[in-house]
C-alpha cells in the first residue's frame, strides 16, 4: 500500500466524527506517522508504506476522532515562529496570543512576569526575543509548569519558574507582567468545541462565574509588583474589553487601552 491510499479513509473517518477540516487533519497525522515534517508529505505519498506506520497511523487517526486536538498528538504547536512541546496539562498555545506578545515587545522590558505560564509561550517567546531580560514564569499548576520548563529547556533559554496563586508566591518588581488567564464564563463552557471543552484543562479556560475573576485579582495586585511607568499587559476575550479596562481604572491604573487582533476582535488590555 502506497502512503497515498491510506488518505481518502482516514479523511472520511475524521469527517464523520465532525472535524472541521478532516483533509488537513489527515495529512497532517500521515506526516507525523512517517516521522516526517508535514510539507514534506508529498515527496512521500508515492511510497509504499510499512505496516508499523500503517498501524501508528490508524491510531492516530482514531484519536483525532474521540476530537483530541491535533497539537496534544503530535506534541508540538508553533508560536511565533518557535516549536512548543504542548501536553494535556496545559492550554494548546493560540495565534492570537501573538498580539499580546507583539505589544510587549514594542517597548523595552527589562525584568518580565508572565502569570499563569502555561506551556511558557509567552513568556520563553519574549525571553527569546529579548535575550537580556530575566523572566518569572508562574502557574497554579505544577504539572503545566512541568511542560513550562521542558520548554525552556529545549529552546536554551534560562528562566525562573515558580508555583503561585497568580501574584502569592511573587516576591520583588517587574517593569513587565503579561497573563493569558482563564476568561471563559462559566456559563460558555458547554458550547465549547469538543477539541476545547474535553481536552484542554478546565483550570487554563475558566475561572468560573463571569469569567472576570482573574482580571480582578490582577488588577487589585498588579501595582505592587511593578516599577513606577511599568506595564501589565492581559489577553481578554473579545466581550471582556470595557469591563477590564474598568477594573484597572478602579485600581488607580492611568493609562489603559485595548488593542485588538489581527480579525478584528478586541484581545488585549494593556495598563500603564
Ligand atoms: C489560558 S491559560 C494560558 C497559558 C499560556 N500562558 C498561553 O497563553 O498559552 C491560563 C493559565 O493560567 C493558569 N492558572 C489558572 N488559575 C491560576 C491561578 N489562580 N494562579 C496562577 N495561574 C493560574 C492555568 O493553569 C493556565 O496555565
Amino acid at each position: 500500500m502506497r502512503a497515498a491510499d491510506l488518505l481518502p479513509a482516514a479523511t472520511h473517518r475524521l469527517a464523520a466524527a465532525g472535524i472541521a477540516e478532516p483533509a488537513r487533519d489527515a495529512r497532517r497525522l500521515l506526516a507525523f506517522a512517517l516521522g516526517i515534517a508535514p510539507d514534506r508529505l508529498i515527496l512521500y505519498l508515492h511510497d509504499v508504506v510499512e505496516s508499523d506506520v500503517i498501524d501508528r497511523f490508524h491510531a492516530v487517526i482514531e484519536e483525532r476522532s474521540k476530537r483530541r486536538p491535533l497539537s496534544q498528538i503530535t506534541g508540538e504547536r508553533l508560536f511565533w515562529g518557535r516549536s512548543f512541546h504542548v501536553t494535556r496539562d496545559v492550554l494548546d498555545p493560540r495565534p492570537e496570543t501573538e498580539t499580546l506578545v507583539e505589544l510587549a515587545l514594542s517597548e523595552p522590558f527589562e525584568a518580565v512576569l508572565d502569570l499563569g505560564t502555561g506551556s511558557g509561550a509567552i513568556l520563553l517567546t519574549l525571553l527569546a526575543e529579548r535575550p537580556e531580560a530575566r523572566g518569572v514564569g508562574a502557574d497554579i499548576s505544577p504539572a503545566a509548569l512541568a511542560v513550562a520548563r521542558e520548554n525552556a529547556l529545549r529552546l536554551g533559554i534560562s528562566v525562573d519558574f515558580t508555583v503561585s496563586d497568580w501574584f502569592s508566591a511573587i516576591g520583588g518588581q517587574f517593569d513587565l507582567i503579561v497573563s493569558n488567564p482563564p476568561y471563559i464564563a462559566a456559563a460558555e463552557m458547554a458550547a465549547l468545541e469538543p477539541e476545547v471543552r474535553d481536552w484542554e484543562p478546565q483550570l487554563a479556560l475558566t475561572p468560573g462565574g463571569d469569567g472576570l475573576d482573574a482580571y480582578r485579582r490582577i488588577a487589585c495586585e498588579a501595582s505592587a509588583h511593578l516599577v513606577p511607568g511599568g506595564r501589565v499587559i492581559v489577553e481578554i476575550g473579545p466581550t471582556q474589553g470595557e469591563a477590564v479596562v474598568q477594573l484597572f481604572r478602579d485600581e488607580g491604573f492611568q493609562s489603559v487601552k485595548i488593542t485588538p487582533d489581527m480579525d478584528g476582535r478586541d484581545r488585549v488590555v494593556m495598563a500603564r
